[in-house]
């Protein structure tokens, strides 16, 4: 074949985009602090690991939808923990929550193959435009006004006529702002669009109590969580999705068909990390003094950095809005690999982002080697 494909082209990764800074930020004695990725890297709870180990439920398949046991502790954590009735049977598996968000608009489209339109937060995490484009369809931002909530009213009826979906994240990555879920839920309700809530990051809520959609009812509505940044299991892949029964069952019925399966053991691990709080009260604590600790070491350099009202980002505005000289300063003089705000949409330009997922003493050698320690 000489001319190659003609078709969908990947493009780059965004943090592949951050290999050339690499080497200068290695260079420094005790290497690359990288606050790029939000990979956490603190340990998950003794129980869970001993879970993953010793369950023998390698053997057989596991259920797509998620054992009894799963589904039973996932709807429990919903309810102590966010004070929603969700039953078991309203929830679903899923493996990490990255593959649902970037799978979502194929298999909604398949339902309603007359849409072809995803609105997403103008900010935010790549892969819900990604999903649009691995679907053939339109990936639309939706405005976040300046007080970090998605700008309803600026969406044009013709896209919320064409839309698969409406996606809200709040704690939102990477602004760390709070969106208003109530006002998701009836702009959904009202346009007849399903409201999709990625609330990975509700257990580090600081602004307000962690809030979930399905407070306002679970017609047309899914929830989306994760144990990857809540109990750091982030490399077990194991996540959870509920809310409007006709569409759960739906996603849950096509995931058992195309084999979407979370392993049994990881399955096992994850009964063991929904049901207990006290690890994550203790990451709690991390992050919120890891955020106040990097925003002072962002404030010592003359770069203002919020706390964010959830998260565990701070979302910096740079010097005269050029981010990339901010992050190219990071790497060579602090060592740290941080993130340009462009990857997260063209109006995040303009500032960074620092992801706190490296432990205290790694923040404390960035500040040294800054000269702000
Ligand atoms: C907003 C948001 N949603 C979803 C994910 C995916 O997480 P996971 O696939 O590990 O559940 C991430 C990961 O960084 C995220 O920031």
């Amino acid at each position: 074949m000489s001319s190659g494909p003609t078709g969908f082209v990947p493009p780059p990764y965004p943090y592949d985009r951050l290999d050339a800074l690499k080497p200068a930020a290695a260079a420094h004695e005790g290497g690359i602090v990288d606050l790029s990725i939000g990979t956490p890297c603190d340990a998950p709870p003794a129980a869970v690991v001993e879970a993953l180990a010793r369950s023998a439920a390698e053997r057989g398949y596991p259920a797509s939808i998620g054992s009894a046991a799963y589904r039973a502790a996932a709807s429990e954590w919903m309810a102590g923990r966010l004070g929603v009735t969700v039953a078991p049977d309203q929830l679903a598996a899923c493996i990490g929550t990255k593959e649902l968000v970037a799978g979502m608009p194929h298999w909604l489209r398949l339902r309603d193959p007359s849409r072809d339109t995803v609105l997403y937060p103008a900010i935010s995490y790549p892969s819900y435009a990604m999903g649009a484009e691995l679907a053939g369809a339109r990936a639309v931002p939706v405005p976040v006004g300046p007080d970090g909530r998605s700008d309803l009213a600026a969406i044009d009826p013709a896209d919320a006529e064409r839309a698969l979906c409406l996606w809200v994240n709040s704690p939102a990555n990477p602004t760390g702002h709070l969106d208003d879920l109530e006002a998701a839920a009836a702009w959904g309700r009202a346009h007849g669009v399903p409201v999709l809530s990625d609330e990975c990051y509700v257990e580090f809520t600081w602004a307000d109590r962690g809030r979930t959609i399905l407070e306002h009812g679970h017609d047309g509505v899914v929830a989306v969580h994760s144990l990857s940044k809540r109990s750091n299991l982030a490399g077990a892949r194991v996540g959870v999705y509920a809310g409007d029964p006709d569409l759960v069952h739906y996603l849950a019925e096509l995931r058992k068909h195309a084999g979407f399966m979370v392993p049994g053991p990881v399955q096992a691990a994850a009964v063991a990390a929904w049901a207990d709080q006290a690890h994550v009260d203790e990451q709690r604590a991390r992050y919120l003094a890891r955020l106040e600790r990097f925003a002072a070491i962002m404030g010592a350099l003359g770069v203002d950095a919020p706390m964010p009202g959830g998260g565990f980002y701070l979302w910096a505005p740079a010097p005269d809005g050029d981010a990339w000289a901010l992050v190219r300063r990071l790497a060579t003089d602090g060592g740290a690999l941080v993130s340009p705000g462009e990857f997260y949409g063209p109006d995040g330009a303009g500032f960074v982002r620092v992801a706190v997922v490296q432990p205290d003493e790694r923040l404390e050698l960035v500040a040294r080697r800054l000269g702000v320690a």
